[in-house]
């Protein structure tokens, strides 16, 4: 486990309606990104409001897209923007294979390919892996297995130093707090989650791969997570839309050793 700054990524999904808002909103997080030390602050606004919020990043503030193509491009793929853009634009970290994009009908192999489209563009992939339902018997593990190990097919052992996993299981996302994971489970599954990681690409890549955790995160149980759940960091929906809430996350996630 790294024992660097904890990663905050702030996913705004749909969210805001106008461009007036996004850039509030992006002005309140750059604040407390560039206040709060010990915290690497990442933003994921729509992607048509990247122009009009005006990005420079910080030592500790980064731009995200929340998804890319499955195509190289330049060329005639309609509707969708390019690894290559989203980094000319200025971000640095791209959302893979979110639960909502699954749902969307994206497959382990297309995400394969989005991952490594990514990477050549120079963008940190969040690869977002998590079971739908949970059972007494552990099979939401294989769930989280076949998804790592055919999001990351095909990686060289030197990209995963480029990598971020987000651990989100879907039936914890977008719910109340008290329907989040807990932190005893979060560090057992981030634990399998970095076994995985040691068999495709060695210990090395396993021990320091960041590995964060999402769905329902809050100011109540950021500290949970971080501390007990010993997560890198926390992929945030909802709570990040609210710069007071994103704050005392982010408060916490720099006190948290
Ligand atoms: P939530 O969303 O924090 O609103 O549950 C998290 C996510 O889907 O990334």
């Amino acid at each position: 486990m790294t024992t660097s700054k904890k990663l905050i990524v702030a996913n705004w999904k749909m969210n805001p309606e106008t461009p007036r808002e996004a850039k509030d909103l992006y002005a309140a997080a750059k604040l407390i990104g560039s206040k709060i030390s010990g915290v690497d602050l990442v933003v994921c606004p729509p992607t048509i409001f990247i122009g009009f919020v005006g990005h420079k990043g910080t030592k500790n503030f980064s731009l995200g897209v929340q998804d890319v193509a499955p195509d190289k491009g330049p060329g005639a793929f309609t509707g969708t923007i390019s690894a290559a853009m989203a980094a000319y634009a200025g971000a640095e970290y791209t959302l893979v294979g979110h639960s909502e994009r699954r749902a969307a009908g994206e497959t382990d192999e297309l995400i394969n390919t989005k991952m490594k489209l990514a990477l050549s563009a120079e963008l940190t992939p969040i690869l977002c892996v998590g079971e739908k339902e949970r059972d007494s018997h552990g099979d939401y593990l294989e769930v989280i297995r076949t998804q790592l190990e055919k999001g990351l097919a095909g990686l060289k052992k030197s990209q995963f130093k480029n990598i971020v996993i987000a651990y989100e299981p879907v039936w914890a996302i977008g719910k109340t707090a008290a329907v989040a994971d807990s932190p005893e489970s979060f560090f057992q599954t981030a634990l399998f989650i970095r076994k995985i990681v040691s068999n495709l690409a060695g210990k090395e890549a396993a021990h320091s791969i960041k590995v964060l955790y999402g769905g329902s995160v809050s100011s109540k149980n950021a500290q949970g997570f971080l501390e007990e759940g010993k997560a890198d960091g926390l992929l945030v929906g909802r709570a990040s839309l609210d710069p007071i809430t994103l704050k005392a996350i982010c408060l916490i996630a720099g006190s948290v050793k």
